[in-house]
Order: C-alpha cells, then structure tokens, then sequence
C-alpha cells in the first residue's frame, strides 16, 4: 500500500497558529507532534511508501518534519505544486507515480485520528474492496449538520448516493434521514482506478494533469511547473470523482475523528486539567473551560473567565469566546485586506 498524503491546503481557521508559510497540518498541537508527523506515525504500520504532495513552499518544512520522526527516506517521494489546484490533480499526480495495479490509500494530514484497532480494520476491509476495482470512502457516524463534509448515503458496503459539501437545509434532512456518513476525506484505491474515473468524469484535469505529470516526472522531487498547473482546473476529489462515480464504496470508521476545522473542534481534542481549561504555563484563578494555547514562552494570566480562546504567539494574540471559532477566518480577510 502507499499512502499519498495530502498536505497542500492552508487552514486559515486556526489563524494565528496557522499562516500561510506554516499552515494547520504542520503546527506541533500535540506533544510537540504536528498532525502531519501523526498522519505518518500512524500510516507507518500500514503503508510501505509514502508520496507527499504539498505546495513547493512547505518542502523543507515537510522534510525536517519526516526526518524528525525518523521515516526512511528510501520510501519517501514528494510531488511539489507552484499552486495549489484542489485535490483532484493532486491525488491524479501521485497515481501517475505508481504502478497502476498499486493500492493507495489517500490521506489528509489535517485529521486528529486516533489510532485504533477499529482504525487498522477499517484500512484491511478498504483494502479488500479497492482490489475489486473500487473507490472506497471511509464513512463517520455525523454528529451535526456540518455544511462542511461530504455526506455520503449507504446500503452496507454500497454507496447511494455522495454529496459534497451540502446546503444546511439538506445537511439536516440528511442528518434526520439516518443512512448518512459523513466523508471522512480518506480514500482507498488502486491507481488506475481512480485515474480511469477522472478521465471518464472530468477528462481535461486528467489529461491536463497528465501533461503537467510529464514534464515534471524526471525531476527529483518531481515539481510541476508553474504554467501547466495554471492550466487545470481547480477541483476536489470529492466533485471530481466522488459524486459522480459508480464505482464508489463505503467502509465505516467506527473512529476517534476530528477534522480540527477551528478552534472548537481544538478544543474538544486537547488534554485539559481538572476545571476543563487547557494550558502550558498560564496561570488561572478561578477560571474554567478555556483553551489556552501560549506559543511564546510568555505566562498568560487570568482570572474568573469561562469558555474563551486564548491564543498567544509572538506577534498576534486572538481572544474570542468559545463557539465563535468558525468566525476566526473572517480576521484572516480583514487582515488580507488591511495590508
Ligand atoms: N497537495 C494539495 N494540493 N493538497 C491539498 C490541496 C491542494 O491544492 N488542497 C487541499 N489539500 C489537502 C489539505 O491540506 C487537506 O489535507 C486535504 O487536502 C483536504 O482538503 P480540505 O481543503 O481540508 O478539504 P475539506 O475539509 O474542505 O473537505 C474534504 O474533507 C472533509 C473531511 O475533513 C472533503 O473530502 C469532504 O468530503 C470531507 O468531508
Ligand atoms: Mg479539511
């Protein structure tokens, strides 16, 4: 198996933790891990071969990352995007690299999974499947009406129907439904397959990405030029492919899953001490609930506040209620329009 990490996204919602040149996936969250090295840690039991698609910007960032966890590099290749185009062309450009029988299991590096025995059974059934010649998803019990998921509807194995990224209205009715998952944003297949489905469903990002693929293949790392990314259109997996496939099975991830789209889902994931606050060296009186994140060695103090986020790095301090934290993206724009 080869598991194709993709890590080219920038996360703006946990702003100022995440900027543009260190994006969410490579921010050491958890015991001075970051959700990348967590993604391979976990993979490492599973996997033989790792591709890294990720933008030009962040391969040295992605480099000391893997060397810091100690993955041979023997196994390891990077494919390297001027810009990003979404994840349909990068998932096509990592199964042009690979012997089209090959299985891939396509991962995000933003995802707090736990690593489970459920985790690795999940993988073995994908596994079974994808050698049948299908696109498997990995299905998650919903909890609320995300507008921000793929839903997916299932019969078992079989997939009715896949739709990305929902209106609230139908969110909802998928959620009272009951036959819903949500997309876990995990994919396994072999690489033909998918490639197949691309060309039968959005033929130019396949042959456009195929032709970028080419002129980039002799390189090591292999990095896409500049003017034929520009070329493709800018799609997920999840339209390109996923919605439209008949070749489309669910596996269901009975999992510890966090996609840590903001500062709430954060919060919901990190260790806390006795009164529900998490810190490292803050100093609290009577304060409860809140998530505390000192990037800077810089003590915070606080006292009698419940339910705040507090985060403090070396030139941007954000301080916002709890539950507000999907709104930490609309500062990102306000900055990008103030500069
Ligand atoms: N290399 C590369 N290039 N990686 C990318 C690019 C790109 O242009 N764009 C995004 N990624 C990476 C991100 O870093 C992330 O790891 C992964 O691809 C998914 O991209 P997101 O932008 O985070 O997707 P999403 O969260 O909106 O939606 C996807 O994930 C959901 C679960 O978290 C979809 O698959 C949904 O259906 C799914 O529910
Ligand atoms: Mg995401």
């Amino acid at each position: 198996m080869v598991n194709v990490v993709l890590c080219g996204g920038s996360g703006t919602r946990l702003w100022p933790l995440s900027r543009s040149l260190y994006p969410k996936q490579f921010i050491k969250l958890f015991d001075n891990k970051s959700l990348f090295q967590l993604t391979v840690l976990r993979n490492k039991e599973f996997a033989e071969k790792f591709i890294f698609v990720t933008n030009e910007s962040h391969y040295f960032l992605a480099l000391d990352q893997i060397e810091e966890i100690g993955l041979s590099m023997n196994n390891v290749e990077f494919i390297l995007e001027p810009v990003g185009k979404n994840t349909a062309p990068a998932v096509a450009f990592a199964s042009f690299m690979v012997e089209q029988d090959q299985l891939v299991l396509v991962s995000s590096a933003d995802h707090y999974i736990k690593a489970s025995n459920n985790y690795y059974e999940s993988l073995k059934k994908a596994k079974e499947l994808a050698k049948l010649d299908y696109i498997v998803t990995f299905g998650i019990k919903p909890t609320s009406p995300n507008t921000g998921y793929g839903y997916i509807k299932a019969d078992g194995f079989n997939v009715l129907e896949f739709k990305e990224k929902p209106d609230l209205e139908t969110a909802k009715r998928y959620i009272e439904d009951g036959n819903y998952f949500w997309n876990s944003g995990i994919f396994c297949f072999k690489a033909k397959t998918y490639l197949e489905e691309l060309n039968l469903h959005e033929k130019e990002i396949f042959e456009l990405s195929y032709t970028a693929w080419k002129n980039a293949k002799n390189c090591s790392p292999v990095r896409i030029k500049i003017d034929d990314m520009l070329k493709i259109e800018s799609k997920s997996i999840d339209y390109a492919v996923a919605e439209k496939s008949k070749k489309l099975k669910i596996v269901p991830f009975d999992i510890d899953w966090n996609d840590l789209g903001s500062f709430d889902s954060l919060y919901e994931v990190l260790e806390k001490d006795q009164n529900g606050n998490t810190r490292n060296n803050s100093i609290l009186i009577n304060s409860k609930n809140n998530l505390i994140i000192e990037e800077n060695s810089r003590t915070i103090g606080a006292i009698d506040v419940e339910d705040l986020i507090i985060v403090d790095t070396a030139d941007a301090l954000l301080i916002s209620k709890k539950g507000s934290g999907q709104k930490v993206k609309d500062i990102v724009s306000m900055l990008k329009t103030k500069n």
